[in-house]
This record gives structure tokens, C-alpha cells and sequence, in this order.
């Protein structure tokens, strides 16, 4: 086998108060070890629930993890937040380059690529998002697109440790579209191809997740497919029992 182990991921974006720490708890208490022997979990709140969710998770397998991060360490960058910052938290994952940062605050692949430096500065593993549009997959470009937003977002030396890809097409994304299985396999066998040319043979240990409308119903589908190491789960990743039921999907 490949030796890669999946890794389901919760992302919160802004939803949550403080009552939401006990989606942690729920799955916390539902994980069975023989779930969690096979598969890594992760969630990752808003970072005003980073500390609370670090603490409701303390001794378990579940890791929590930044949606976002600034590039540099400190400085005045107000309302900014640093993979320093996450790291002293508690947070050993967080999302670089999520299509909402790339739409509504103009991340770049240039800066998705700073902060992919920051996080592994900082000891985190960062989880770089690729993934087209409607109006790209229209016109044929997928391919092109995630594989350049790769080649300019991938650090040099990026390691499994350090770096894991999510692959998540922007019209799938809480529209409760997925691509087919046929189109998932070709985008991360072409990611997985590129990334071996960016790093080598580490591409082969280096996770590659899905992300775009995973549910309970449709994870066992896609999370089967050829190169799909794991999902990265929006809206489903709310509630405790449908989270649970598609880290089930292992
Ligand atoms: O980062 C995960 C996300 O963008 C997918 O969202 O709600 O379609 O699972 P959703």
C-alpha cells in the first residue's frame, strides 16, 4: 500500500460559539480506537474556539487546527493572527489558501505559499487548497488551474509532516455538488503527478484530501477513489453524527 494515513478534517469557517466546543466533546466521546488506530481526525474552529476546542480535546486523537494565518510572526498586522500564535494555542494543523480567502480577501498563490512557509515555520502542518471554478471547469482548465495553483503554493522541501494538499472544487463547496469519482480520480492523480515533480518521491507519502459537499451519504463513494486520502468537510463537520459518520466511511 501507499502507507497514507487518511485524515478526516472538520472546517468550521465562521460558524460556532462557544457552545459549539461540544461538537468536540461528542465526537470525542464517540471515536472508537479502532476508528482512530486507522484514520487521523482534526477540526478546526474559529480561532476564538482554538483554545476552548484545544482544551475539550486534550488527551485525545483529535487534533484541532487555524482556518487562516498572517505570513509573518508578529508585527502590526492588526486583527492578523500567526502561525506562531496557532502553534502556542495548541493548534497542530491549519487551512492556507481556502477558496473564501482566495475569493473574498484576494489570497494569491504567491501568499498561499508564504503562509505554507509560515505554518511549517511554526511547526504546523498546513493544509493547502487548490480547486477550480464553474466557469474553468466550463472551459477545460481544471488541470491547469490546481496544478499551477500547486507548483506556486507548494513550498521547496515540503514534507508529509509538514504539508497536506486539499483538493476542492469551488462549485462543489456547500452546493451540495461533487464531482464524479472518474473527475475526482483525474484531478488527484494529475495533483499527485505534480507534486512528484515538485518534491519527489515524499509526494507519494504527502496526503491529498477532498473537499466539496462531503457528506455521510456520499463519503464511502468518494473517499474510495484512487489518491483521495481524506476529506476536508464544511457545513457536515457542524454536527458531531455526520462528521462521525464520514470518518466512518474508514
Ligand atoms: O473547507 C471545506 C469546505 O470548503 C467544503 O464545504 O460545506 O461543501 O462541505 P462543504
Amino acid at each position: 500500500g501507499h502507507g497514507r494515513r487518511p485524515l478526516v478534517a472538520g472546517n468550521w469557517k465562521m460558524n460556532g460559539l462557544r457552545k459549539s466546543v461540544s461538537v468536540v466533546e461528542s465526537v470525542r466521546a464517540r471515536l472508537t480506537p479502532d476508528l482512530t488506530d486507522r484514520i487521523d481526525v482534526l477540526i478546526c474552529p474559529p480561532s476564538t474556539l482554538i483554545a476552548s476546542c484545544v482544551a475539550a480535546a486534550y488527551g485525545s486523537p483529535i487534533a484541532i487546527g487555524g482556518q487562516n494565518l498572517h505570513a509573518k510572526a508578529s508585527g502590526a498586522f492588526t486583527g492578523s493572527i500567526s502561525a506562531e500564535m496557532l502553534s502556542d494555542l495548541g493548534a497542530r494543523y491549519v487551512i492556507v489558501g481556502h477558496s473564501e480567502r482566495r475569493a473574498y480577501h484576494h489570497e494569491t498563490d504567491d501568499g498561499v505559499h508564504a503562509k505554507a512557509l509560515a505554518a511549517r515555520r511554526a511547526g504546523l502542518c498546513g493544509i493547502i487548497c487548490v480547486g477550480e471554478t464553474q466557469e474553468e471547469r466550463e472551459e477545460g482548465r481544471t488541470l491547469d488551474i490546481v496544478r499551477a495553483q500547486l507548483a506556486i503554493g507548494v513550498p521547496k522541501g515540503a514534507t508529509a509532516t509538514d504539508t497536506v494538499i486539499a483538493y476542492e472544487p469551488v462549485w462543489a463547496i456547500g452546493t451540495g455538488l461533487t464531482p464524479t469519482p472518474a473527475d475526482i480520480a483525474e484531478v488527484h492523480a494529475s495533483l499527485r503527478e505534480m507534486l512528484t515533480s515538485l518534491i519527489g518521491p515524499e509526494a507519494a507519502r504527502v496526503r491529498i484530501l477532498y473537499g466539496g459537499s462531503v457528506k455521510p451519504g456520499n463519503a464511502r463513494e468518494l473517499m474510495s477513489v484512487e489518491n483521495v486520502d481524506g476529506a476536508l468537510v464544511g457545513g457536515a463537520s457542524l454536527v458531531a453524527e455526520d462528521f462521525l459518520g464520514i470518518a466512518q466511511a474508514y
